[in-house]
C-alpha cells in the first residue's frame, strides 16, 4: 500500500526480508499514527519477539513474519550435522510459534514450509529453499487479498455505512488487507461509502491503525468508541459489518478475532445487518472441532488499567487510566458461533461458515 509520510509517497509492505543482512524488515506499528518506522529484527528470537510485542500484529502479518522468521533461523544455523540442523530448525519452529497462540495463519505457514523443505535434501539447499518459502507466502498472501476485494467489492453498494472491527487492513496483512479489502476495491470502482471503525481497546487497533491506513487512502471514516456501535446500528446508521479473523474452524464455521467482535455480530443480528468475515486460506483451521478449543491469548493487564500515546509534543507515552491498585483482566480475542456469521470472504468465493467443510478441496483443507 502506498504511505505518505512528510509529503512523499511510496509503496510498503507490512514485512519484507533484507537477505544480505539476514534481517527481517517490519513496519513498527506500535508508533502509528503518530510516527512511521520500518525497523530490522537480527535473529529469529527477535523476529519472535516482534510477534509477542506486536510491533508487527495482525494474523496474516504475523504468519509472514513467521515464515520468514524459520528462514532467518535456518540461515543462521552456525553448521553440523544433519541432526543439529534438525534440532536447530525446530528450536527456531517453537521459538516463532510460542509468540502468539491464537492466530492459526503463522502456523499454517510454517507447517507448509516444514513439510515442503521435508523433500529438499543438504542443509545449503534447505536454507535456500526456505527463504524462498517465505517469499511465495508473502506473495500467496497479497494474492489472496487481492481476491478478497475482488469478491468483496459487490457487497460495498453506494452510500453504505461500513462498520469494522480493530486492524484488518494492510497494516495486518503484507499488504492490501482483508476486512479493508473490499473497501480499497469498492472505491477504486468510483462508490463512496463510509466506515465506522470502532476504537478497539485495549490497544486501539481501530483507532489508530485502521483510521490511519483509510485516512492514508482518503476514504470516508470516523472512529466511534466501542460501546457506539450498538446505539449506531438502532438508529440505522450502519449497514454492513465486515471484520477479519485469526482463526476460522473449517469444521464448523467459528470465527475467532480480535475481543469485541462476538459482541459486534450479536448486535449486528439483533438489528438484522449483515457480518462478514474476510480471510485468506491461511486463516482456515481445518484440525479443531469446536470453537471452545481455540486458545485464546490473554495479554498483560497493563493494557487494561493504561494506554499509549503521544504527548502534545509527540512524546510516546504511556498513561495509567484504570485504579492501579485493582487486577484486570484481558483476554486479546473472542469467538463468533457461525450461526451469527452471514458469510466468509475468501479468495474463492463467498461461503456460509457451514459451507466451508463442504468446499474444503476449493479453499485449501
Ligand atoms: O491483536 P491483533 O492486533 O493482532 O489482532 C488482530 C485482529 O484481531 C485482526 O482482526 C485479525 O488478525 C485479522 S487481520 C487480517
Amino acid at each position: 500500500m502506498n504511505v505518505t509520510v512528510r509529503g512523499r509517497s511510496r509503496h510498503y509492505r507490512t514485512v519484507s526480508f533484507d537477505a544480505a543482512n539476514n534481517a527481517v524488515r517490519l513496519i513498527e506499528q506500535r508508533l502509528l499514527p503518530h510516527r512511521f518506522q520500518i525497523v530490522a529484527t537480527p535473529d529469529y528470537r527477535a523476529t519472535a519477539q516482534a510477534i509477542s510485542d506486536m510491533v508487527v500484529r495482525g494474523a496474516p502479518a504475523i504468519a509472514a513474519t513467521a515464515a520468514y522468521g524459520l528462514a532467518q533461523g535456518l540461515r543462521a544455523f552456525p553448521g553440523g550435522s544433519a541432526a543439529a540442523f534438525a534440532r536447530h530448525a525446530e528450536r527456531v519452529y517453537t521459538t516463532l510459534k510460542a509468540a502468539r497462540p491464537t492466530a492459526v495463519d503463522p502456523v499454517n505457514a510454517m507447517d507448509w514450509m516444514r513439510r515442503e523443505l521435508a523433500a529438499v535434501a543438504g542443509v545449503a539447499e534447505q536454507q535456500r529453499v526456505a527463504l524462498l518459502l517465505a517469499e511465495r507466502f508473502a506473495d500467496e498472501d497479497v494474492e489472496h487479498c487481492e481476491e478478497i476485494g475482488r469478491r468483496g467489492a459487490k457487497l460495498i453498494r453506494e452510500g453504505m455505512r461500513v462498520l469494522t472491527h480493530c486492524n484488518a487492513g494492510w497494516l495486518a496483512c503484507v499488504d492490501i488487507g482483508t476486512a479493508t479489502a473490499p473497501l480499497y476495491a469498492a472505491q477504486a470502482q468510483g462508490k463512496k461509502f463510509h466506515v465506522f471503525c470502532d476504537e478497539t481497546r485495549p490497544r486501539s487497533q481501530g483507532a489508530t491503525l485502521t483510521a490511519w491506513e483509510l485516512a492514508q487512502q482518503k476514504i470516508s471514516h470516523a472512529i466511534i468508541a466501542d460501546n457506539a456501535a450498538g446505539h449506531l446500528m438502532q438508529r440505522g446508521e450502519i449497514d454492513l459489518v465486515i471484520v477479519g479473523s485469526d482463526r476460522v474452524l473449517g469444521r464448523t464455521g467459528a470465527v475467532a478475532n480480535k475481543i469485541g467482535t462476538y459482541t459486534k455480530a450479536v448486535l449486528a443480528h439483533r438489528h438484522g445487518i449483515p457480518f462478514y468475515v474476510a480471510i485468506p486460506l491461511s486463516t482456515i483451521d481445518w484440525r479443531l472441532r469446536a470453537g471452545a478449543e481455540i486458545p485464546i491469548e490473554e495479554r498483560a493487564a497493563s493494557e487494561v488499567l493504561g494506554a499509549w500515546g503521544v504527548t502534545v509534543q509527540g512524546r510516546r507515552t504511556y498513561v495509567r487510566v484504570g485504579n492501579p491498585t485493582s487486577a484486570a483482566r484481558n483476554p486479546a480475542f473472542d469467538v463468533t458461533p457461525p450461526e451469527l456469521v452471514t458469510g466468509i470472504i475468501t479468495p474463492a468465493g463467498i461461503f456460509r461458515p457451514k459451507e466451508l467443510w463442504a468446499n474444503r478441496h476449493e479453499l485449501g483443507g
